[in-house]
C-alpha cells in the first residue's frame, strides 16, 4: 500500500504555510524536495563523522570513506549495476554527459561517424555532442518524434545506419513526459555496433531502472531530482568500456603513480573522480535511494500514473486547456497551454496561490520550438504530490480567467 500521508509527512517543506495557504509544488522535474532522512543523514555526517575520503586511516577518515563507498553501493543496487566500480560520482547529469563526450567521445569518434539523438533531448544531451562533432568531424543527427510526442520506431530505425557510433537519448522527456522504450532502442543500436548513452534524469525518478537488463553503456542522472542534494550526480559506465577510457579531469585521488615526467591513472571509478568529491552530498544521495527503494520504485510509478489519470480527467473538463505531449507512454510531466495565455503570466497568477510550476524552454529549446512554441508552462509531479495539489492547481488556473 502506498501511504501517501506518511510519505508527505517525510518531507518537512510541506509543513510551510504561506499567506494561510499550503505550498503546491508542481516543479519536481526541475528539482525535487528532500525527505527528512536525507537532511538528517547529512547533518549527522557533518556533526559526527566528517573528514576527507580515501586519504587517511584515522577514525573519522576511515568512517567517512566507508560511508562514501557505501553510498556508491546503494546507488549500484538502486540501478542494478553489476559492480560499484561502475558508479562514478559527478556534480550532476550535465557533468556526467560532458565526461563521456570529452573522454569516450573524443577518443572514439571520427570524421563521418554519426552521433544520433532524439528531437526530445535536453540541452545537456545535445550541446556536448555538438562540440564533439565539431572537434572530431563526426555528424550529429536527430531522429524525429511525433507531433504528440510519441517515440517513432520507424524514424529511429531509418536513422540507425552502420555509421552511427553513439545513440544519446533521454529515458523520459523533461518537457513532454514521454517515456522512451530504452531497452528496445539499446538492442537496435547494439545491432549496428553503436554504444548508447541514456539521459536518465527524469527516467530514474519515475520508474525502476536496471542497467543490466537495459544493457546500456552509459547512464547519467542528477541527485537533486532524485530527492537527494544538489551538487551530486551519477554516471554509470559499463566496466568493459570504462577500463579503456582516459580521465576527464586530472589531479588528486585519481592517479596510480606520479613523477615529474609521467602519471599513470587509477582504475575506475577513482580515475574519473579528480579532487575532493562532494562527499556529504554523495552520502545524502545514498540515503535518498535507500528511502526510494524502501517505498519501491514500482509503487511510486503506479501512484504517479494514478495522479496523471486524475490530472487528465480534470484537464478534459476544462475548455481551452491543451496538454502539449500526449504520448501513450508518459510520466508525470505535463506541459500545457491555457487559452494561449503567456506562460509567464500563468506562472505569476499561479504563484499568488502558492502554486509552483516552471515556464520557459526547459533547457530543451529545439524541442519547444518543434512543438510550435517559444515558451511553455509545465506542471510536474513528485512521489509526494497530492490529488489536492492538482485540485488547487486547477482552481488557481481559473483565476487567470479574470485577467484574460
Ligand atoms: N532540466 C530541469 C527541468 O526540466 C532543470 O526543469
Amino acid at each position: 500500500m502506498y501511504n501517501i500521508d506518511q510519505i508527505r509527512a517525510d518531507f518537512p517543506i510541506f509543513k510551510r504555510i504561506e499567506n494561510g495557504k499550503p505550498i503546491v509544488y508542481l516543479d519536481s522535474a526541475a528539482s525535487a524536495q528532500k525527505p527528512q532522512c536525507v537532511l538528517d543523514k547529512m547533518t549527522d555526517v557533518y556533526q559526527n563523522s566528517y573528514a576527507n575520503v580515501h586519504r587517511s586511516e584515522y577514525l573519522l577518515a576511515d568512517e567517512i570513506t566507508t560511508l562514501y563507498e557505501n553510498a556508491r553501493e546503494r546507488i549500484q543496487n538502486f540501478i542494478s549495476a553489476s559492480s560499484s566500480h561502475e558508479i562514478i560520482f559527478t556534480r550532476n547529469a550535465t557533468e556526467s554527459i560532458n565526461l563521456v563526450a570529452n573522454t569516450w567521445g573524443l577518443e572514439n569518434l571520427q570524421k563521418d561517424d554519426v552521433i544520433l539523438v532524439s528531437e526530445a533531448e535536453h540541452h545537456a544531451n545535445l550541446t556536448p555532442w555538438q562540440i564533439v562533432a565539431q572537434k572530431t568531424g563526426a555528424k550529429l543527427k536527430v531522429f524525429k518524434i511525433s507531433d504528440t510526442g510519441n517515440f517513432l520506431q520507424e524514424e529511429f530505425e531509418k536513422s540507425l545506419k552502420d555509421n552511427v557510433k553513439l545513440v544519446a537519448v533521454t529515458a523520459m522527456s523533461n518537457v513532454l513526459g514521454t517515456i522512451f522504450p530504452i531497452r528496445q532502442i539499446i538492442q537496435k543500436a547494439h545491432q549496428v555496433g553503436a554504444k548508447v548513452l541514456v539521459d536518465a534524469c527524469q527516467g530514474v525518478v519515475h520508474q525502476k531502472t536496471d542497467v543490466q537488463d537495459l544493457d546500456c553503456d552509459f547512464l547519467a542522472f542528477s541527485g537533486h531530482k532524485l530527492y537527494g542534494p544538489t551538487g551530486i550526480g551519477v554516471l554509470y559506465i559499463k566496466s568493459e568500456i570504462s577500463k579503456d577510457m582516459p580521465p576527464y579531469q586530472t589531479g588528486g585521488d585519481m592517479v596510480d603513480t606520479v613523477t615529474y615526467e609521467k602519471t599513470t591513472y587509477a582504475l575506475p571509478p577513482a580515475r574519473f573522480e579528480a579532487g575532493t568529491p562532494a562527499i556529504v552530498e554523495a552520502i545524502g544521495l545514498g540515503e535518498a535511494v535507500s528511502y526510494l527503494s524502501k517505498i519501491g520504485m514500482e509503487n511510486i510509478s503506479s501512484y504517479e500514473k494514478e495522479l496523471l489519470t486524475y490530472f487528465n480527467q480534470k484537464a478534459n473538463e476544462l475548455p481551452h486547456f491543451k496538454i502539449i505531449g500526449t504520448a501513450k507512454n508518459k510520466g508525470g510531466v505535463i506541459s500545457f497551454d491555457y487559452k494561449g495565455i503567456h506562460p509567464q503570466d500563468l506562472s505569476f497568477i499561479l504563484s499568488h496561490e502558492n502554486v509552483a510550476i516552471r515556464v520557459g524552454h526547459h533547457c530543451a529549446e529545439p524541442l519547444v520550438h518543434r512543438m510550435g512554441y517559444s515558451s511553455i508552462a509545465r506542471a510536474s509531479f513528485g512521489m509526494y504530490t497530492l490529488k489536492e495539489d492538482i485540485d488547487l492547481f486547477f482552481k488557481a488556473l481559473l483565476k487567470a480567467d479574470r485577467f484574460f
